[in-house]
């Protein structure tokens, strides 16, 4: 999500107390304190009636050295005498349990898991409801997996919750997590943190040393994790690869230890990316030594690393006087303590609360209607000349779809996928729908050095519709590759404008991106009636794509990010400030900084009706910071939201009522975004920035008023320099589209 984080929590995995186990499964999962296993029976780390605490202090109290440093490693070896199994850390959910991570397998009993829509696209639904129940249904299907032993960890390492900064950038962000107590599954909050450079002209994260400035750091970086940790609850943090400020942030104390755990109160366990500690040493020339490596990432609050770094190099550490044993201990208690929360350690997994979640539970009917769902509400309609959308189904029409996207079930998946539980192509969605389409690829790849034009000039030319499938694929926008263009790839652009001009009516544009592309080629021609932006929607997405073409959907989705044109690829990504610098032309980054031209604009999106929308009332629409003002020379006077205090801020909630009328003649549903905007943004204020969203399903002629509780304290702050929050003097406006309500801040 793009600049400021959503104002809610997502919420991820859940879990459930009280549900009565009701089967169990034959060749379930190994696991420790086997009731007949007697060694460990009755030994103190096996009652459950103990606290875990307890329970982890005297698990670790009884392992050797070389025991405790085996378990530092993301594979972690089983403990034979005291029937301890193996355990792996690294298991992938971003989108759906995946076999990206080393966990799971699901190559036996279960061999798909449902593949949700790339996390970019889930975003522009911006409906809370949708992600807690896709996490949901990702949390039941990991404990299936895990019921049946396609699993040996139930760590999932998603959410992936960074800011996405920049339009090159590969889009694996999404949603926050919960956890907390007993878990169904643990959930991670990465990367932690300023991390969204993979590897661009060169540069990658490894050695990359992000320059963050604290101002940047605390009202846009931080916030994700804070929500994440706090709201969401979340077990588990990855620190990232890169250096932020010069410190690797698997070597920062205060990221971790002082901020997260004494800070954000966070219990979990702290993962390292995957050799993120070994680049200290090999790529970064942080540490001097491998041991100083490992030392530093102990000391700073890391308990785990990706790898086998720590499981090769601790124990000279140790003899080497770097690390004390304690370090060790420490790490190795929070270890312990996830596992147990995830119910490993009480005996037979299948008589245990999430032991009833059988295998039939992964790719269930209602996971799939789920993906569905999920894939139809994210798609946003970009452009719609005169109705162009959505096409007449009618026998006499005839169709056809050019395209290399069109005609890949794969690639709708996104990366960090599957197996999923069915693939099914865009085309073969459409012969599903009962539509008869001719097809071209068009592009020799999506890359599209090589053209077929006058072959697909031809084929438009016989047809009374032509949709173009168009847009990137991992090739183009992956982990650990950047884009350098935000242009269409090779000829795209040629034959998507030459098929316009040569089709009968205007022509449909769909892209299949997850990054912003600048198609105001597209957007200004005429020729292009209409453009549907539909991320990577999932193995589910084909069929909903063709659902919206035809009408049996009303598209939803805002966009989550800025679309911005190809100059803003002058712009170095490596430059990591969000605030615009006038002086040197620096335009800025985000909806809540950039004021350059856009393609599209963050939050934009159509439908397939009108909504109209008036502010009907607010409670409150002054509010008195009223004492005394930290008045910084030149600046509109400002107070320190930490100086108001907690009285001020529960007083100056407030609530906003909004009438939402559906004008057209179609019942959909939609968000409705809520933005701040500044009358006189100063030097570090954003221009505007989001406060709340809700989804509102209205019937043709519906009107409702939906009403958002407004909390000036923390939606009318940003942070200033020292990075203190802080709330502004003057005219602030409440927008929604094009409506706007004044709000005054007084000092
Ligand atoms: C499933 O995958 C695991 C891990 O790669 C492997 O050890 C196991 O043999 C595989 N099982 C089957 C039935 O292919
Ligand atoms: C993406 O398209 C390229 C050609 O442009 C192809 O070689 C590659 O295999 C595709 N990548 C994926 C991950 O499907
Ligand atoms: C403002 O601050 C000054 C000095 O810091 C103090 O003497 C004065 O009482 C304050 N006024 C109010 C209204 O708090």
């Amino acid at each position: 999500m793009e600049g400021r984080p959503l104002p809610h929590p997502f919420f991820f995995f859940f879990f459930f107390f009280f549900i009565l186990f009701l089967s169990s499964s034959a060749a379930g999962p190994p696991y420790s304190c086997h009731p007949s296993f007697t060694p460990t029976r009755s030994l103190p780390f096996c009652r459950t009636s103990l606290p875990i605490s307890a329970r982890v202090k005297d698990l670790v109290s009884r392992l050797t050295l070389d025991e405790k440093i085996s378990q530092l490693g993301n594979t972690a070896p089983s403990i034979p005498r005291l029937g301890i199994p193996s355990y792996e850390w690294w298991s992938e959910s971003l989108h759906g349990v995946s076999q990206a991570g080393k966990g799971v397998t699901l190559n036996t009993t279960i061999k798909g898991a449902t593949s949700f829509p790339q996390v970019i696209l889930t975003a522009a639904s911006f409906s809370e409801d949708l992600w807690y129940r896709i996490g949901r249904a990702i949390g039941t299907e990991a404990r299936a997996v895990y019921n049946a032993g396609e699993t040996t960890g139930m760590t999932f390492w998603a959410p992936n919750i960074n800011v996405f900064r920049d339009p090159r950038g590969t889009p694996r962000t999404g949603r926050g997590a919960r956890g907390g107590g007993r878990l169904q599954a643990s959930a991670c909050c990465k990367h932690f943190t300023a991390y969204d450079l993979d590897h661009w002209k060169g540069i990658n994260r490894f050695v990359f040393d992000a320059k963050v400035t604290a101002q940047d750091m605390a009202d846009t970086f931080q916030p994700p994790f804070q929500r994440c940790i706090q709201d969401g609850r979340a077990s588990g943090i990855m620190c990232a690869y890169n250096r932020v400020n010069g410190v690797p942030s698997c070597a920062n104390y205060d990221l971790l230890s002082g901020t997260a755990r004494a800070k954000w109160n966070f219990h979990g366990y702290i993962t390292s990316d995957c050799d993120a500690v070994s680049i200290m040493y090999e790529n970064q020339g942080y540490a001097k030594t491998p041991e100083d490596a490992v030392a530093v990432s102990l000391k700073a609050g890391m308990d785990v690393n990706c790898g086998s770094y720590l499981q090769t190099h601790t124990k000279s550490a140790i003899y080497k006087k770097k690390l004390p044993e304690s370090q060790i201990d420490r790490a190795l208690h929070n270890l312990f303590s996830v596992r147990m929360r995830l119910g490993l350690f009480d005996g037979d997994p299948s008589k245990l609360p999430f032991g009833y979640i059988g295998p039939n539970q992964a790719c269930s009917r209602e996971h799939l209607e789920l993906a569905h769902e999920a894939a139809r509400r994210g798609f946003v309609l970009l452009k719609n000349d005169r109705n162009r959308l959505p096409l007449q189904n009618s026998k006499s029409s005839s169709l056809a779809v050019i395209g290399p996207n069109a005609n890949s079930a794969w690639l709708l998946l996104g990366n960090y996928a599957g197996p999923p539980c069915t693939s099914v192509t865009i085309l073969q969605a459409l012969q599903l729908y009962g539509k008869d389409a001719k097809y071209l690829s068009g592009c020799d790849t999506v890359a599209c050095s090589n053209a077929a034009i006058d072959e697909a000039v031809a084929l438009a030319k016989e047809v009374d519709d032509v949709v173009l499938v168009m847009g990137l694929n991992q090739t183009e926008e992956a982990e650990d590759h950047d884009r350098v263009d935000l242009v269409l790839p090779g000829r795209q652009q040629e034959l998507i404008s030459a098929v316009a001009r040569a089709a009968k009516k205007p022509i449909v544009l769909v892209l299949i991106c997850g990054g912003p592309v600048d198609v105001r080629f597209a957007r200004d021609d005429e020729n292009i009636g209409g453009i549907v932006w539909a991320g990577y929607p999932g193995e589910a997405g084909g069929y909903a794509l063709v659902q919206v073409i035809f009408g049996d959907h009303n598209p939803e989705g805002k966009l989550p990010v800025t679309w911005y044109p190809q100059e803003f690829t002058r712009v170095p990504m490596t430059d990591m400030r969000m605030r615009p610098d006038p002086s040197t032309g620096y335009p800025g980054r985000t909806y809540r900084f950039y004021r350059g031209q856009t393609v599209f604009e963050f939050g934009y999106g159509l439908h397939y009706t009108k909504y109209s929308y008036k502010f009907t009332s607010l409670t409150k629409e002054t509010f008195h910071l009223n004492s005394n003002t930290s008045e910084a020379p030149g600046s509109a006077r400002q107070k320190p939201v930490s100086e108001l205090g907690v009285e001020f801020c529960e007083r100056s909630k407030s609530l906003v009522t909004v009438e939402v009328e559906n004008q057209g003649d179609m019942a959909g549903r939609h968000p409705v975004l809520l933005f701040l905007r500044r009358a006189k943004p100063t030097a570090g204020s954003p221009v505007k920035q989001l406060v709340d969203f809700q989804s509102v399903e209205l019937k043709a002629g519906e009107r409702v008023e939906i009403e958002f509780k407004l909390n000036p304290c923390e939606h009318f702050s940003r942070a200033n320099e020292d990075g203190m929050m802080v709330m502004e003097e003057g005219w602030h406006f409440l927008v929604v589209e094009n409506e706007e309500y004044p709000v005054a801040v007084l000092a």
